[in-house]
This record gives structure tokens, C-alpha cells and sequence, in this order.
């Protein structure tokens, strides 16, 4: 299905004068970090040449049957990255990896390129134009929160001119566009279902308990959305087990089963999967499905036996086959399958674990922040200790989960 490069054209002026309006609230996910985004709540962007003389053109398609996530890294300092670090405002000091001090930016110039075919050129100006009207919703923990800043920077850089803002109301961050009456929000739930690790602001919960069937009080949060793109993983990470809850918080119960955590993740994903069968309507919505962030802390995995977690990598793994990097295979094995076994509406499985899994380069490593507050020297000298290999700069991994995600919006209908 092909989208008329015609309706691009209709809001051609306006771009230009994209405003986007401002709602920011007091603010606790990011912590001190919004503080500074409020700072730019009201900043103007330069104009970008470039963008202006923005050509029509059809819509891309992808050829029936080509894996997208079977492919190559290629380095292309020509076409990456898509944005600029200093040139996207909403981007929170947790991945500004060269504002923090990181040297090398080779990491920003890796493009993906599929085997059987080629990713679709990003073209924001089409994704606002598919977005007009609607609301894109990432749900999950903070590698889909890390995904939706990409996401943000992406569609900022696409338009050239205007008031640009985001806005935080408990658990959801939306950045919001006037011009096309669109949203792209943030919503966290680090489990998908009801935790104690629910609170927006309180991250360090180390004893983590859920509520397998427990779901209904997030997911009202994201009815009506027009795309949704969900995940859950990290947070399972810490223990073999997981804490399930006997009773519920409300009630005050405290006491909890030990359960294997496949087990449980399979029990949170068929929550999941009946809530959108019964909750989201097929002819308005499509939904998706990121597997695994994975995470790179052995060197040894990828045969560097004087590296330091990934802090010392600037390169991604040469091509070949994916590295075994300690994702957990079962959980993705889970998650393929109850996500291909929903009935009604459409649900994508975007699989970016294995192309992640080159990017030992990508993380953010020891610039990144902690507490709010960008390390400290002597942190920095300690990435034994200190460096992030969860989360990824920006640009970034991130705006290639996006241009997937992009791709995958862009070669359907439009709903609704
Ligand atoms: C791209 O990389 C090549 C090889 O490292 C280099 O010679 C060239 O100057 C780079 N171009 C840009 C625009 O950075
Ligand atoms: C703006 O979008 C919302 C859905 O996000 C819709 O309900 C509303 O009618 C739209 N408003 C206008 C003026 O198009
Ligand atoms: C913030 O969230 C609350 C509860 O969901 C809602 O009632 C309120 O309208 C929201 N505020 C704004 C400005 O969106």
C-alpha cells in the first residue's frame, strides 16, 4: 500500500511554521534533567536550508518477504547521523554521550542495511503527515523511553521552524505538534503490568515484585492511541526469579512466590496479549513489539580480553554471526510467540535484538549521568564501575529501531 506523495505536498508552507505547543509539568522522570529541559521550552530553531527544499516523493514500499532485521552495519558518514546531538533540544543529558565528553562519534555513522533489500530513506515530514490526527505511544521501560527520545529528535529535525516542547504528567512524556494535531508520548511501565517499580521518579527498587495479571491500571493510559510500540526486559534482569506478588498493593500484601522469570514473562506477556485483543480495535490500531535491548558487560564475549565492559569499544562487532552477548533467549523466544499468536488486531514482533547485539560501540557507557548529574572525572575513570552498557547515545542505535519502526508504518494503510 502506497501513500501519495500528494498529501505531502498539501502542507508544504506549513511545515515551516510548525508550532509545537508546550506542556511541562513538574517534573520526576528524568529528575534534575528537566530542569534543563524547561530551559527550552520556548526556543526557537534555526531554519535548515535543506530541509526546506524538501522534494515530494513516493512512499517507500518494502519487497514482500525481505527480512529487515536479518542484515549489515555499514558505515555511512554520509547519511548519519540523521540529527545532530547539539541540534535536538529534547534530548536529556543520559545520552548526550559527546556533551558529556565522549571522543570518538563513529559510533553515530553505522547505517542498517537489510540483506535482501534497503531500509526506506527516513522521511519525517511523511511520518508527520501519516502521524496527523494521531498518537504514537512507546509503553515500557527506559530502552523504549530511550527509542522515544530518538523518535522526537527525529521528527524535531524535520521540521524546521517553531516552538518545540514536551510535556511530563506522571507517568507519560508527550511531545506534542498544534500543526498536525499529533503526539508522540512516553509511557512508563517498566513491567507492563503493576509493579512496585511503577513510580516514575523512584528507580532503585532492588527487591522487584509484579503483579502478573494485573494490568488495567496502565493500560487506560493507552487506549486511544493510533500506534503502539511496547517492550519490557531490562528490569527482569537483575535475578533469575521474579517476585510475584500474593494479593495485591492495594490491599497491602507484601508476601510473594518466587517464580522463574520465563515463566513469569510469559504470564505478563498473555496478560498483555488478551488486553489488546479485548481493548485495542483492530481498524484503528496497529501495535508492535520490541524484543530485547541487549547489553554488553563481558569483553570477553567478544573476544577483547583488556576491555572494560563496553567502554573501551568504538567499533561494532565485525559482520558475521550475531555475537553471544547474554541476552536471554528464552524471554525472546516468549515473546515472539505470544506476540504472533494475538488474534483481531495487528501485532508486529520488531526484532532488533540481533542487530543491537553488534553494537558493543553504541552504549553510553561512562557519559551518560547519574543521579541527574553528568559523572564526574573520577567516575569516569572507573567504568568497571560506572559505565552504562544498558542504555545507547543519541544519535544513535535507537533511530535505527525507529527507522524499522518507520518503515513498518509507512508500507501499511492508515487506519481510522
Ligand atoms: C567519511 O569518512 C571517510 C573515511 O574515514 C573520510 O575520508 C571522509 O572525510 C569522511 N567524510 C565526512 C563527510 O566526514
Ligand atoms: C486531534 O486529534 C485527536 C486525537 O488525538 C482527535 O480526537 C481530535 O478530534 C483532533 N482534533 C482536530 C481539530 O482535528
Ligand atoms: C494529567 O493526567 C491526569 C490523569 O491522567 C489527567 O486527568 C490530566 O488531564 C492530565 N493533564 C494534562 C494537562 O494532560
Amino acid at each position: 500500500m502506497k501513500l501519495s506523495s500528494r498529501s505531502i505536498a498539501g502542507g508544504g508552507v506549513s511545515f515551516l511554521a510548525l508550532a509545537l505547543s508546550v506542556f511541562l509539568f513538574a517534573g520526576f522522570m528524568y529528575g534534575a534533567d528537566v530542569r534543563s529541559i524547561a530551559g527550552f521550552a520556548s526556543s526557537r530553531t534555526s531554519v535548515q536550508p535543506e530541509a526546506a527544499g524538501h522534494k515530494e516523493r513516493e512512499a517507500p514500499s518494502l519487497p514482500e518477504g525481505c527480512d529487515v532485521f536479518a542484515g549489515n552495519w555499514v558505515f555511512d558518514n554520509r547519511s548519519r547521523p540523521l540529527y545532530r546531538e547539539e541540534e535536538c533540544p529534547f534530548l536529556t543529558s543520559q545520552v548526550t554521550c559527546m556533551k558529556n565528553g565522549r571522543k570518538d562519534d563513529t559510533y553515530q555513522k553505522w547505517r542498517w542495511k537489510p540483506h535482501e533489500c534497503s531500509l526506506p530513506e527516513f522521511d519525517g515530514q511523511l511520518l508527520w503527515e501519516r502521524l496527523r490526527g494521531k498518537r504514537l505511544m512507546l509503553v515500557g521501560d527506559s530502552l523504549n523511553r530511550n527509542q522515544w527520545e530518538s523518535m522526537v529528535c527525529l521528527l524535531h529535525s524535520a521540521t524546521t521552524n517553531g516552538e518545540k516542547s514536551r510535556a511530563l504528567n506522571g507517568s507519560l512524556v508527550i511531545f506534542r505538534s498544534r500543526e498536525y494535531n499529533a503526539s508522540v508520548e512516553f509511557y512508563w511501565s517498566p513491567f507492563l503490568v503493576e509493579s512496585n517499580s511503577d513510580d516514575p521518579s523512584m528507580h532503585s527498587v532492588t527487591k522487584r515484585i509484579i503483579m502478573p495479571e494485573s494490568i488495567t491500571n496502565h493500560a487506560r493510559h493507552w487506549k486511544g492511541a493510533d500506534y503502539l510500540v511496547f517492550n519490557t526486559y531490562i528490569w527482569w534482569m537483575n535475578t533469575i526469579n521474579m517476585k510475584v506478588l500474593r494479593g495485591s498493593f492495594k490491599e497491602g500484601s507484601t508476601e510473594y512466590d518466587e517464580v522463574d522469570r520465563v515463566v513469569a514473562y510469559e504470564r505478563v506477556l498473555r496478560t498483555w496479549a488478551r488486553w489488546v485483543e479485548e481493548n485495542v480495535d483492530p481498524k484503528r490500531t496497529y501495535v508492535f513489539f520490541n524484543s530485547m535491548s541487549p547489553l554488553h558487560i563481558r569483553p570477553a564475549d567478544w573476544g577483547n580480553p583488556t576491555g572494560l565492559k563496553c567502554a573501551m569499544e568504538t567499533l561494532p562487532i565485525p559482520p558475521g554471526a550475531p555475537p553471544n552477548v547474554g541476552t536471554d533467549r528464552r524471554m525472546h523466544s516468549v515473546a515472539a510467540k505470544v506476540t504472533g499468536s494475538v488474534r483481531g488486531p495487528l501485532v508486529t514482533f520488531l526484532d532488533i535484538t540481533g542487530l543491537s547485539e553488534y553494537r558493543k560501540d553504541a552504549h553510553t557507557s561512562v557519559h551518560t549521568v547519574r543521579q541527574g548529574k553528568v559523572l564526574t572525572p573520577e567516575q569516569k575513570a572507573n567504568p568497571a564501575t560506572y559505565a552504562d552498557c544498558i542504555h545507547w547515545c543519541l544519535p544513535g542505535l535507537p533511530d535505527t529501531w525507529n527507522e524499522l519502526l518507520f518503515a513498518h508504518i509507512i508500507t501499511r494503510p492508515s487506519l481510522g
